[in-house]
C-alpha cells in the first residue's frame, strides 16, 4: 500500500501534460492541448489534455480521466503501478517498499510476475557480465571490442549468459521464482527428458524495454560465427511482449524524437546502441521482426518524420521498400539513406564517428521517389521497360498517401524525376487508386463513415434515459461547483444533497455511488471540490468527472462544423441551473410515480384500494403542478 499522503503528493506534483507528453505529441489548442488519439487509429486529432483541469479526454475511444487513469489505460498497468511510475518520474520516494518475497510473487498476477522475473533476469545477466570471470573475459571484452563504452553497456543494460546449461534457471528457482513464469517469459525451457535448460546460453544479452522502460524481453547474440544456433535469439511473444508493437530503443529515444521531430529507423540492436553512443539518440530498431504497422504508429505518437537507415544489401533494400509503403500509408513522411556497400549504420558510425555520420545522412537523405527511382531505374540506363516498371512501383507507393494534396505534390515530383508528362503519372495514379478502392465508393464510404459516427453519437445520447440525463446534470453541477456558495449558508454540494435526500437515490449505480460518497465527505465536514472527483482512485469516477468538466459539446466537433452550431457556455449562471436541475429531476420522479400509480389503478379491483390509489394520484398530480409552476414549465395537463 502506498500511504495516502504520498498519493496526495504524487497527485499534486504530477502534471498531466508532461506525463502524456512523454507518450503523445501534443499540440496547443486554445487553453488545451490536443493530439491524435493514442487509443485508436485516427487521422484527425480528438484527444484533448487540459492542463488547467489536469484531465484528459479521448473522444475517439471515450476514455478520459486524470493522469493516473491515462497511465493505467495507456500502459495497461494497475493503480499502484501508475503511482509508482509517477513517483519515479517526479523523484518522490515511496516508503516501505519491501523486497519481493516468493509469496508476493505468487500473489501477483501473471503480467506483474513476468515483469518481476524479467527484471530479475536482467539483473542476473548484468551481474554475470560485470562480476564473473567468464563474463568479463568473454562478454565484456566482446562489447568493448565492438566499441561499446562502459556507460553505454550500463545504459542499455547489456549482459552475459554463460555456457552452462541452466545457470540462470537454477539460480531463479532457488530464489523462489516459479518455473511457470520462467517458461512463459521464454527464459527457461524443459526438454523431452524433463531436463531444464536456459534459453540463453553463451550469448551476450540485449534487454528490450517497453515504452516506460520496463524490461519485457531479451535478445541474445552469439559470440562467434562458429557457434551453434541463429546469430540472434529473441524472446518469444508473451503477455508483456507484443513484438509488433515494440521498437527497440524507443524508451531511450522518445524524448529526442519529439525534440528533433524526426526518428531514425534502423534494423539492428547494435545500430541503435552505436548511434546512441555517438550522440544520435532519436533512433529505434524494428528488431526481431519485420517492420509492422503498429511500430510505425508508435513512432507517429512522437513525430510524423521517419528516416530509414537500412543496410545497403539486397535484403535491406527490399525491407526499405516495404517500410516506405507502411510509413506512407500511415500519412507520415519518409526519407531514406543508403550506406556504402557492406556497411550498416553501426559499422559506418563506428568507422567515421558521430559527426561525420550525421553529415553523411544530411547529404544522402532522399525522399522515397528519388530513392526508388535510383534503386529501380538508376543503373539501367535508358531501358524503357525498366523505366515503366519503376514508374509503376513509385506510383503504387504514392497512391498509398492518404492526403490528396501531398499525393499530388509527389505525383508532380515523380513526373519531373522520371521525365514523363504529369498526365501520365496522374493516369497511372488514378489506376492505382482505383485498384485500392474505387474513387466514388471511397467518397461514399467516407460520407457513410461520418454519418455512422454522428448516428453513434446521437444514439449514445438518446439512449440515456431522461432520468439518467437529469442525474447526470445534477452531478455535473455538483462536481463543477461543489464548493461554490449556493446561498448564504450552503455550498452547492450541501444544497444538492439537502434537496436530493437519502430516500431519493439515483437510479444509475455509478451516479448513486458518487452522490453517496459526496454525502459522506460533506457530512464529515470535509472539503469537497472538483479535484476530489478528478483525483479519485476509481477510474469510473474520475473518468466521469473528466467528462463533466470538459466541454461535452466538443464530442461533436465534426458534427458542429457540419451544422455550424456555436458553443453554448453553461457555466456562468449556475445557481438557476442547479435549482432547475433539481426541480426537473423531482418532477421526473413524480411523473414516474404517477405512471406507476396508474398501472396499479388499472389492476386494482377492491374499492378501498382504488380509493387510496386515487387519493395518491391526486396528491402526486398536485405535487407535479406545484413543481411545474416553480419553474414555469408548461407540462400541466
Ligand atoms: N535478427 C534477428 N535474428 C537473427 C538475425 C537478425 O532477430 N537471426 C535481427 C536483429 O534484431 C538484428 C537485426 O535483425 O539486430 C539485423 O540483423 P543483422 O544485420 O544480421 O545484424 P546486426 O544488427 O548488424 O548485428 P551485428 O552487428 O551484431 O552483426
Ligand atoms: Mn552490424
Amino acid at each position: 500500500m502506498i500511504p495516502k499522503h504520498i498519493v496526495d503528493e504524487i497527485m499534486a506534483t504530477a502534471r498531466i501534460e508532461e506525463v502524456i507528453g512523454d507518450f503523445v505529441a501534443l499540440k496547443k489548442s486554445g487553453s488545451d492541448l490536443k493530439a491524435l488519439s493514442p487509443f485508436s487509429q485516427e487521422k484527425t486529432p480528438s484527444f484533448y489534455v487540459s492542463p488547467n483541469k489536469q484531465i484528459f479526454k479521448d473522444f475517439s475511444s471515450g476514455k478520459g480521466g486524470n493522469v493516473v487513469t491515462f497511465l493505467m489505460e495507456h500502459e495497461q498497468i494497475n493503480y499502484p503501478e501508475a503511482l509508482r511510475f509517477l513517483a519515479k518520474k517526479y523523484g518522490i520516494t515511496i516508503p516501505e517498499e519491501k523486497e519481493v518475497t516468493p509469496e508476493e510473487i505468487q500473489e501477483a498476477n501473471e503480467k506483474e510476475s513476468l515483469y518481476i522475473v524479467l527484471q530479475y533476469a536482467h539483473d542476473f545477466y548484468r551481474d554475470q557480465l560485470e562480476n564473473t570471470e567468464e563474463g568479463k573475459a568473454i562478454g565484456k571484452s566482446y562489447f568493448l571490442e565492438r566499441g561499446f563504452r562502459n556507460e553505454t553497456i550500463e545504459k542499455f543494460g547489456l549482459g552475459f549468459s554463460q555456457a552452462q546449461w541452466d545457470a540462470f534457471s537454477a539460480d531463479a528457482l532457488a530464489k523462489g521464482f516459479k518455473s511457470e513464469f520462467l517458461e512463459i517469459a521464454g527464459l527457461s525451457k524443459v526438454n523431452e527428458a524433463g531436463k531444464r535448460y536456459d534459453m540463453f546460453r553463451n550469448r551476450v544479452i540485449f534487454p528490450i524495454h517497453n515504452l516506460v522502460g520496463k524490461v519485457v524481453a531479451f535478445a541474445g547474440r552469439q559470440l562467434s560465427k562458429e557457434d551453434k544456433g541463429p546469430k540472434y535469439l529473441n524472446s518469444p511473444e508473451t503477455p508483456v511482449y507484443h513484438k509488433s508493437d515494440i521498437l527497440y530503443g524507443m524508451f531511450f529515444a522518445k524524448n529526442m524524437i519529439r525534440m528533433k521531430d524526426k526518428c531514425f529507423l534502423v534494423e539492428g540492436y547494435t545500430d541503435v546502441i552505436t548511434l546512441n553512443q555517438s550522440g544520435i539518440e532519436n533512433v529505434v530498431a524494428s528488431s526481431g521482426t519485420s517492420l509492422t504497422e503498429g511500430q510505425i504508429r508508435q513512432i507517429r505518437r512522437f513525430t510524423p518524420n521517419i528516416t530509414v537507415l537500412y543496410d545497403g544489401d539486397p535484403a535491406g533494400l527490399k525491407a526499405s521498400q516495404r517500410g516506405i509503403d507502411l510509413i506512407l500509408a500511415q500519412g507520415m513522411n519518409v526519407r531514406l539513406v543508403i550506406f556504402p556497400d557492406g556497411e550498416d549504420p553501426d559499422s559506418y558510425c563506428q568507422k567515421v564517428g558521430g559527426q561525420e555520420f550525421e553529415a553523411y545522412i544530411e547529404e544522402h537523405e532522399q525522399d522515397f521517389i528519388l530513392f526508388k527511382s535510383q534503386l529501380l531505374f538508376g543503373e539501367s540506363g535508358k531501358d524503357p521497360l525498366k523505366k515503366a516498371e519503376a514508374i509503376k512501383s513509385i506510383v503504387a507507393s504514392i497512391a498509398l498517401i492518404p492526403d490528396p494534396v501531398t499525393r499530388t505534390v509527389f505525383a508532380q515530383e515523380c513526373a519531373k524525376i522520371m521525365e514523363v508528362p504529369e498526365q501520365v503519372i496522374a493516369a497511372e495514379l488514378g489506376k492505382s487508386r482505383r485498384k485500392e478502392l474505387d474513387e466514388s465508393t471511397r467518397k461514399n464510404l467516407e460520407a457513410a463513415q461520418i454519418a455512422e459516427q454522428i448516428a453513434a453519437e446521437e444514439e449514445v445520447v438518446s439512449h440515456l434515459t431522461e432520468t439518467d440525463k437529469q442525474e447526470q446534470q445534477i452531478l455535473k453541477l455538483l462536481i463543477r461547483h461543489a464548493s461554490d456558495a449556493y446561498d448564504e449558508e450552503r455550498s452547492v454540494a450541501r444544497f444538492v444533497l439537502d434537496e436530493i435526500d437519502e430516500g431519493m437515490d439515483f437510479r444509475n449505480p455509478l451516479y448513486q455511488r458518487i452522490l453517496a460518497e459526496a454525502r459522506e465527505v460533506i457530512d464529515k465536514g470535509e472539503a469537497l471540490d472538483a479535484s476530489y472527483f478528478v483525483q479519485h482512485p476509481d477510474p469510473q469516477v474520475n473518468g466521469f468527472a473528466a467528462d463533466v468538466l470538459q466541454d461535452r459539446y466538443r464530442a461533436s466537433d465534426r458534427w458542429r462544423e457540419i451544422h455550424e452550431i456555436s458553443l453554448i457556455h453553461e457555466d456562468e449562471n449556475f445557481k438557476p441551473d442547479v435549482f432547475s436541475a433539481i426541480l426537473h429531476y423531482k418532477i421526473r420522479r413524480v411523473e414516474t410515480a404517477i405512471e406507476a400509480n396508474q398501472e396499479e389503478l388499472k389492476d386494482a379491483s377492491e374499492d378501498e384500494a382504488i380509493d387510496l390509489l386515487m387519493q395518491k394520484q391526486l396528491y402526486l398530480i398536485g405535487l407535479r403542478k406545484a413543481l411545474s409552476e416553480l419553474i414555469g414549465a408548461t407540462i400541466i395537463k
